[in-house]
């Protein structure tokens, strides 16, 4: 039997000594030059591109985000700010569902997944 992967990466955060983290930061890579868009990813993103029941492809899953990211990234920023519906009618938010979230901010929450993810 295998935990929910929820609990799993709440279970890793606290192991690691991060109890006051949210689940996926254990998850979250820094990478130098996005701390901004890593701070939107956390505070907004991570809801569902770190909850695999969501259909959302997730943080670091570069096989979910190679097609997307081979379209360019103009379609992804439009989809992150206008919201998006997947041939699977999985949906995006506008802004992730964060209405105070600005172009830049989403923009790099965008940048940070991509990278993240290898692309
Ligand atoms: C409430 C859940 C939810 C939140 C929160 C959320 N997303 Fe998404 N996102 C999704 C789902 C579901 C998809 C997949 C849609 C599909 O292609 O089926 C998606 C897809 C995407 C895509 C790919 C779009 C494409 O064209 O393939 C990008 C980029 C994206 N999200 C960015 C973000 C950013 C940036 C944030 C934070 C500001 C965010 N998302 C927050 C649910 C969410």
């Amino acid at each position: 039997m295998t935990a929910p992967r929820p609990l799993a990466s709440a279970a890793l955060a606290l192991a690691l000594g991060g109890a006051a983290l949210p689940a996926g930061a254990a998850a979250a890579p820094e990478i130098a030059g996005l701390e901004a868009g890593r701070a939107v990813w956390l505070g907004t993103c991570q809801a569902c591109h770190a909850e695999p029941d969501s259909g959302a492809p997730q943080l670091g899953d570069a096989a979910a985000w190679r097609a997307r990211a081979a379209r360019g990234r103009d379609p992804l920023y439009a989809h992150a700010m206008h919201g998006f519906t997947g041939p699977g009618g999985d949906r995006m938010l506008a802004r992730g569902g964060n209405p105070a979230l600005g172009d830049g901010e989403l923009r790099a929450a965008v940048d940070y997944m991509l990278a993240a993810s290898g692309q």
